[in-house]
């Protein structure tokens, strides 16, 4: 492994730990543990921070990576990673929402919120692994470059 695959490799195992806390945590509140279920989303919000406090910086230092596969694909990539972007985007909003309710003891709209914003969750966690797995993985050889260029593929 190369080090400019080191930080994203460090950031997706995050967002992979996050999902399954949160699937961990929802569990426990079903099964009525309100204290676990407390410990343990509180866990999978700081993997998400610490997912993100790795992205930006490997933004700020490195750059993002670019679209490295078959020319062919290169849109549908696009597409992809800007969905996964502004989903990551909503799931942050959405998590923030959901924690002030339940310290707020708001419960009744905590859980509904609970519910939208823990499934978001789960598919921004899946998208993100998967350009994680075409990016490095599957096409690895893309360059690194500042964010708006890679993002827009300039
Ligand atoms: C981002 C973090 C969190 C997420 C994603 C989350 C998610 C959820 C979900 C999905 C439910 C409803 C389960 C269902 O009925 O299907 C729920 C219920 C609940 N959560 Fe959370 N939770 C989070 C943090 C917290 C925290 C920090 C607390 C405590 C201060 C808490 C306390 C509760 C309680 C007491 C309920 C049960 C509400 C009721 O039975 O009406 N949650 N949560």
């Amino acid at each position: 492994m190369t080090w400019y695959q080191v930080f994203p490799t460090i950031s997706t195992s995050f967002i992979a730990l996050s999902a399954i806390l949160v699937a961990i945590g929802w569990r426990l509140i079903l099964l009525g543990k309100r204290e676990s279920h407390q410990k343990v989303m509180i866990a999978g919000a700081i993997a998400a921070l610490l997912f993100f406090l790795f992205y930006v910086s490997r933004t700020i230092f490195v750059g993002n990576t670019e679209w490295g596969g078959p020319d062919n694909l290169k849109t549908l990539y696009t597409i992809f990673l800007v969905f996964h972007i502004v989903l990551a985007m909503v799931a942050a909003v959405f998590g923030i929402t959901t924690l002030t309710l339940a310290f707020k003891k708001r419960f009744a709209k905590h859980r509904k919120w609970g519910r939208v914003t823990a499934s978001t969750w789960f598919v921004t966690a899946a998208t993100g692994i998967t350009v994680y797995v075409l990016l490095y993985l599957m096409y690895p050889g893309g360059h690194t470059k500042p964010v708006i260029d890679a993002i827009f593929g300039l």
